[in-house]
């Protein structure tokens, strides 16, 4: 975590001490932490539990929760024994802070009320297609407005008071964009990093959101603000010169007297993680036991997707069911199995969302399904990472289809875990993956010819080829894995010489 700060605390770690600090008053160090993750969600969800030994033991579960944030971050914080703090994914009352896996958690509450407004509203159905290029219309509501900065304030005292003196603080993502400016208001001494996992919009599509300048103001509370792309950082930088007048030269602004510093940190897996998986012989018998219900298809098409509508489920779908119309591609050869895991499932995007995947899948399966022999395979479930290895051993061609996505893991885990046996990606110009994935079957899933070519280009590939193409991929993943996207990150943060 470098810097002189993070020095002393680690000489400190483990015995009551009293300093005197920069931001008045004196502090209580024992059980502060030295490097504080703030994410909306914890990296478990709580899970009831009816048996009567949970009923005794106060019947609290937790299990690991989906989604990139969490696999992203979890083996960083392992190493750094850090403090993560976040939402338990359960309404109500938080827990007590808890211990698991090296790691200490400390759940934050959110009513029923809150849910609906700052996570389901303003994070969501407001800020999330926002950010996606509008591709579905961002709604707007006072009300929900004041819910994502009442909760970002909370979330922000909950860091102010777990981190140690001069702590590194990382938040993470749309959800929390006020907390590095409330954060500094409170613990000026802190070093703060924020990382955004989605895309950051071009200028027009921003000012928009009717809190412009509060988001780009509570932004610019961090020392550093990380992007997965290049151009989302360019993005912020003309924005903060276009709205406040903020000068910047090369990657770094000056706010208020301080430095600001906006760059791109393509994030990253836990590449050693999947490969391990995928050389499983249990996840390899698992993946052949999946082809075999599967029919052993000369070619199983996969897709692995929250079921999101940036994601291009749908554009996919049609693709597919367009290349089965023509003959290009015929069951029961060709089966495609798309997993839709839960999502959001109370926003009414999503819900259309699921209406209109749902409808697809079973107008395929009509038109082109045999009896025991769907053309689909459809699965709104969550599963275990070994099972989704299994899958990813398992298919041929993966297809990774977004209309706009940060960066898409998904693709990233298929690559590792293709190992030595080839395998095709489909990946969408839009991921922010197809700046580093380039042997990936490119294709821009608006132009749904474009996707169908490249569809039928991954089905036919020469295994020569592929495997020549997932090696260079599965080479560049190898030496970009997530703790060097995180080693970057926080290289970075405490280089910055102002602090
Ligand atoms: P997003 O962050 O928008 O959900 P990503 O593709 O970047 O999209 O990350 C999704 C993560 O969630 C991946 O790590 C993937 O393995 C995991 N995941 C996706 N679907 C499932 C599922 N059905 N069960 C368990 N994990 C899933
Ligand atoms: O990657 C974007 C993101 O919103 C993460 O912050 C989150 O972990 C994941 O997608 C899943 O979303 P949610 O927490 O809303 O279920």
């Amino acid at each position: 975590m470098g810097g002189a700060g993070g020095e002393r605390i680690s000489r400190l770690k483990g015995r009551v001490e009293i300093i005197r600090s920069d931001y008045g008053g004196e502090q209580t160090l024992a059980g502060k932490s030295p490097f504080v993750v703030v994410a909306n969600r914890l990296p478990v969800d709580e899970v009831t539990d009816d048996t009567p030994a949970a009923r005794m033991s106060g019947g609290r579960r937790w299990r690991p929760s989906p989604g990139g944030l969490v696999t992203a971050l979890h083996p960083v914080l392992v190493e750094h024994k850090g403090t993560w703090i976040g939402w338990s994914g359960t309404a109500g009352d938080a827990p007590e802070p808890f211990e698991m896996d090296g790691i200490t958690l400390v759940p934050m509450a959110l009513s029923d009320d809150e849910v609906e407004r700052y996570y389901e509203g303003q994070s969501n159905a407001t800020i999330w297609p926002l950010y996606h290029d509008a591709v579905e219309p961002p709604v707007f509501r006072r009300r929900w407005r004041d819910a994502y900065r009442e909760v970002n304030r909370r979330y922000a005292e909950a860091a102010a008071e777990v981190a140690a003196y001069r702590a590194t603080v990382w938040v993470q993502d749309y959800q929390l964009q006020l907390v590095p400016a409330m954060l500094r208001e409170l613990r000026p001494d802190l070093r703060i990093g924020f990382f955004l996992h989605i895309p950051f919009p071009p200028i027009e599509l921003f000012m928009q959101l009717p809190q412009r300048t509060e988001v780009l103001r509570g932004l610019l509370g961090a020392d550093l603000v990380g992007f997965q792309q290049r151009l989302a950082a360019q993005n912020f930088l003309r924005l903060a010169r276009h709205l406040l007048g903020t000068p910047y030269s090369g990657s770094t602004l000056e706010y208020e007297g301080r430095k600001v510093k906006a760059e791109a940190f393509p994030i990253s897996i836990d590449v050693a993680e999947m490969q391990r998986l995928a050389d499983n012989p249990l996840v390899r018998e698992r993946a052949a036991q999946i082809r075999a219900e599967l029919g052993d298809p000369k070619t199983v098409i996969l897709g692995v997707d929250r079921l999101d509508y940036t994601k291009g489920i749908e554009h996919r779908l049609k693709a597919f069911r367009e290349l089965l119309g023509e003959g290009r591609l015929s069951v029961p050869e060709a089966v495609m199995v798309q997993v839709a895991t839960p999502s959001r499932e109370r926003v009414e995007h999503y819900q259309a969302l699921r209406v209109k995947v749902e409808r697809e899948v079973g107008r395929i399966n009509g038109d082109f399904g045999r009896v025991g022999v769907p053309a689909v395979h459809y699965l709104h479930q969550s599963y275990s990472r070994s099972e989704l290895a299994a899958l990813y051993c398992a298919a041929d061609v993966m297809m990774v289809t977004p209309l706009r996505d940060g960066m898409n893991l998904v693709a990233k885990e298929y690559v590792a875990a293709r190992a030595e046996h080839g395998g095709a990606l489909v990946l969408s110009e839009f991921a922010g993956a197809a700046g580093e994935l380039r042997q990936a079957f490119l294709c821009n899933p608006h132009d749904l010819d474009g996707v169908k070519d490249a569809l039928i280009r991954a089905v036919n590939v020469d295994p020569a080829e592929a495997r020549r193409r997932m090696g260079i991929m599965q080479r560049h993943l190898r030496r970009h894995d997530v703790a060097a996207w995180a080693s970057d990150f926080l290289r970075s943060l405490g280089d910055l010489d102002d602090h």
